[in-house]
């Protein structure tokens, strides 16, 4: 992932972030961070590159012309247009869904401002995207610019060990992290709960999650407003997909429950939803002879929701030969439609997760909309 930081403060940035683990990523070449002195490109003698603002009022602010010329000579670096994010108060607040969906790129241009602002109209040519680090006012771009590029950077492939990997993330759940402990096992007369002496690694998941809700519940109550229970109920033909789906489920949550609809006792149990589950189906585009069902949506007749918000996984190639929309549409159209009728409110399918590209940007959009809050617009529809 490349990084192209327009600024007039390059020192600032550089100096920020070339230490610990953005320091040890750079070197390992994982990411790459460039930045571009807008002041050098400057269209007068003095270098200047902020002026006075129309209509009068205080403060400067910077001018069109370098801003637009700093940014084209990094575009004509990177040899296509980039994603250009302008750090600013007006921008959208930058959260974990943002971020994943950040590190998807391969090179961000990020633009910092100073003074009042920068000229609207060259925003309007080069800006793709205002990213704003939270409801205050900053003196300038770069903090906002580093903020940003630690959070994404987090994602970048080799930039965490697998141990600090930012797969587990409670935030992705919507919820805060629980309390750690370390060594002695009593400090100040305080004891290390004994779940974590136990060694009873389930026991010790159910106190985490316990602890992550309590939290939340206690010190950002809005993240919970949003937060939902992911369940994946799945039939899957091969322990290769069994595999897959257990790796989708987990690179969505860290807390999911899996239900294998294979099994017939599963698909005969009372499976009851409200509107703070999240539902994945995961199923075989096409049901082998010996399937214990004859249609995908059979699986899941035992499965009521109350408006409660899933999606679709398909999986397995339908004949090659066959274009996809006559294979897979008509078995996705029915198993949309009597999913609707049992209460769930269907909000996106993925028809090949085996690209993790693909899956990613199917995790990602779910993301973006829990994030968004579907458990509000539940309670509105209903
Ligand atoms: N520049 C000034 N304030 C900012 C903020 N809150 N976020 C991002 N960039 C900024």
């Amino acid at each position: 992932m490349n990084f192209h930081v327009l600024t007039l403060f390059p020192d600032m940035i550089e100096q920020g972030l070339h230490t610990s683990i953005l320091g040890k990523a750079m070197e390992k070449g994982c990411i790459t961070l460039e930045t571009t002195n807008i002041r050098d490109f400057s269209a007068n003698k003095y270098n200047r590159v902020d002026d006075y603002p129309y209509g009068g009022g205080a403060g400067m602010v910077m001018e069109a012309e370098p801003v637009y010329r700093a940014c084209k000579s990094v575009e004509a670096g990177i040899g296509r247009p980039a994603r250009t994010v302008y750090l600013t108060p007006q921008g959208r607040v930058l959260n974990q869904a943002i971020v994943e969906e950040l590190a998807m790129e391969e090179d961000l241009i990020l633009l910092c401002g100073h003074y009042e602002g920068i000229d609207e109209r060259v925003l309007e040519e080069v800006v793709t995207d205002y990213i704003s680090i939270g409801d205050y006012v900053l003196t300038g771009g770069e903090l906002g610019a580093m903020v940003l590029i630690d959070a994404v950077s987090r994602f970048v492939p080799g930039v965490l060990s697998n141990e600090e990997s930012s797969q587990f993330e409670s935030l992705q759940d919507n919820l805060l992290e629980y309390p750690h402990y370390t060594r002695p096992e009593e400090w100040h007369g305080k004891k290390v709960p004994p779940v974590l002496l136990s060694g009873d690694h389930r026991k010790i998941e159910a106190w985490r999650h316990e602890q992550s809700v309590k939290r939340t519940k206690e010190r950002r109550p809005d993240l919970l407003k949003n937060a939902v229970t992911v369940t994946c109920a799945f039939y899957a033909l091969e322990e290769s997909w069994r595999e897959l789906i257990r790796q989708t489920t987990e690179e969505m949550t860290r807390y999911g429950n899996l239900l294998d609809v294979g099994r017939k006792k599963i698909r005969k149990q009372h499976n009851t939803f409200g509107s703070g589950d999240f539902l994945l189906f995961a199923v075989p585009s096409i049901l082998p002879t010996d399937s214990p069902v004859s249609a995908q949506e059979d699986f899941f007749q035992s499965f009521r929701g109350h408006n409660t918000p899933a999606a679709l996984i398909y999986y397995g190639n339908p004949t090659e030969a066959e274009p996809q929309d006559s294979t897979l549409r008509m078995p996705a159209d029915r198993l949309i439609t009597s999913l609707q009728n049992q209460g769930f409110r269907i909000l996106d399918t993925c028809q090949n997760p085996e690209s993790s590209r693909e899956r990613r940007l199917f995790l990602l959009r779910l993301r973006e909309k829990i994030y968004q809050g579907i458990r509000k617009e539940t309670a509105t529809d209903a």
